[in-house]
């Protein structure tokens, strides 16, 4: 059996004419900027009217990438030193490298078997100091926000969701990124709705917007046409405004997304449907079925070592699969600066600030004991979003057949 599995960058799967289309309607009339050019742009703002009707927000802001909208998400947020932002064990090193850079101090908190944040451990990891926590949702599906959101309102804590990997995802029939107080998304090319590179902030918050405008672009929001000094929210910017290239590719991309979505969701949830009841395989554990967004496919095994028997089988049948405990700098332990605590400049900041001398944790592994076990019993794999059903009947057959060697 060998598989001629596709790789997995859902969005560009559907590129087609009409995003070729936008990105000449961009060239042709020479308008590369956001905000003014030869002719009038209309992309990015296109972009960002979709995203509010998408998401049922009332402010979107279109940026340059994921990373910029942590960054900005930061600043509008009012975090810094003398500040603690919970994480969860399972993200991407940006999500706590945007902590980082607004010289705050990273909280790690475990991951359940829904490899998204587990409550009963964000609870204990509260401190007086906690003025955020990051809620991200992890490989396509939803963390379990009612208790997140019951957990953080209950102490006043905002939460920001991380959206990157689960665009066009829903939690009990709401779109994720309408919790928290602000979210963010990617546009890069390992997520579901991309034009390469690429970034979304929202907010319902009228407050946050023009915050988050100012910080992303010069330190002045931009209100109808112009800076508005006089609006009362100048600091300093960080350049990171999205170009016409990028909104008209991310604009179609976005209109495409809930197609994009409900073609990885069926496949993956076919899948699924094949391979239940095998002995010693479970799944992850969804806390919405409709609001997975189905880009990936996550199994538990026993133990490490089965893991690992089941991996060796599933390549050699020619389906990618990868050990959760080797999936880079997605998992704690596997990100250097943050085990090191590698400061930002010689003044040691952020670890070595006197503001936040009472915050002394630990990064390396066995800091999340429980995240750790899971991890290396677990194996991720790609549901890309153009899969046919002999593809998805012959994945089934060799994850099936690798189990079956187990005993
Ligand atoms: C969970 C998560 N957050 C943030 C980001 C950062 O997004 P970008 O690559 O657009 O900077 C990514 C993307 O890689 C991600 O997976």
């Amino acid at each position: 059996m060998t598989l001629n599995w596709p790789q997995s960058y859902p969005g560009v799967h559907w590129y087609d004419q009409q995003e070729d289309q936008a990105v000449l309607d961009v060239l042709h009339p020479k308008a590369p900027f956001r905000y003014y050019g030869m002719s009038q742009p209309k992309y990015v703002e296109a972009f960002e009217e979709t995203a509010k009707k998408l998401y049922g927000v009332r402010y979107a802001l279109a940026i340059n990438s994921g990373t910029g909208a942590l960054i900005t998400a930061m600043n509008a947020l009012g975090i810094g030193p003398g500040c603690e932002v919970i994480v969860p064990t399972f993200m991407w090193v940006a999500t706590i490298g945007a902590v980082v850079h607004a010289n705050a101090i990273p909280v790690l908190c475990e991951v359940d078997e829904s490899f998204n944040l587990d409550p009963k451990d964000l609870k204990r990891k509260i401190t007086p100091r906690t003025r955020l926590i990051i809620a991200v949702h992890m490989t396509g599906a939803p963390c379990d926000m009612k208790a997140i959101m019951a957990i953080a309102n209950r102490r006043g804590i905002p939460v920001l969701e991380d959206c990157a990997q689960c665009n066009g995802g829903a939690y009990k029939g709401k779109m994720i990124g309408s919790f928290g107080r602000i979210s963010i998304f990617s546009l890069q090319i390992n997520k579901n709705c991309t034009a390469g590179e690429g970034g979304l902030l929202v907010t319902n918050d009228q407050d946050l917007y023009y915050r988050l405008n100012a910080a992303h672009d010069v330190g002045v929001p931009w209100v109808d046409g112009g800076t508005r000094p006089d609006l009362g929210y100048v600091t300093w910017g960080n350049g990171r405004r999205m170009s016409e290239l990028i909104g008209a590719v991310g604009s179609v991309q976005l209109q495409k997304l809930p197609k994009i979505v409900k073609h990885m969701r069926a496949s993956k949830q076919r899948i699924k449907a094949k391979l239940k009841g095998i002995a010693g395989l479970s799944f992850r554990k969804i806390h919405d079925q409709k609001g997975d967004t189905g880009c990936f496919l996550t199994l538990i095994l026993k133990n490490a070592r089965t893991a690992a028997a089941v991996i060796d089988r599933l390549r050699a049948f020619g389906l990618p699969a990868c050990r959760m405990a080797e999936y880079g700098m997605h998992v704690y332990y596997h990100i250097p600066q943050l085990v090191h605590k590698t400061p930002l400049s010689p003044a040691g900041n952020p670890w070595k600030l006197p503001q936040n001398a009472k915050s002394v944790y630990s990064y390396a592994k066995g800091a999340c004991p429980k995240s750790d076990a899971l991890f290396e019993r677990s194996i991720l794999i790609s549901i890309p979003s153009c899969l046919t059903r002999a593809q998805e009947n012959a994945a089934t057959k060799a994850i099936k057949a690798a189990m079956a060697e187990q005993g």
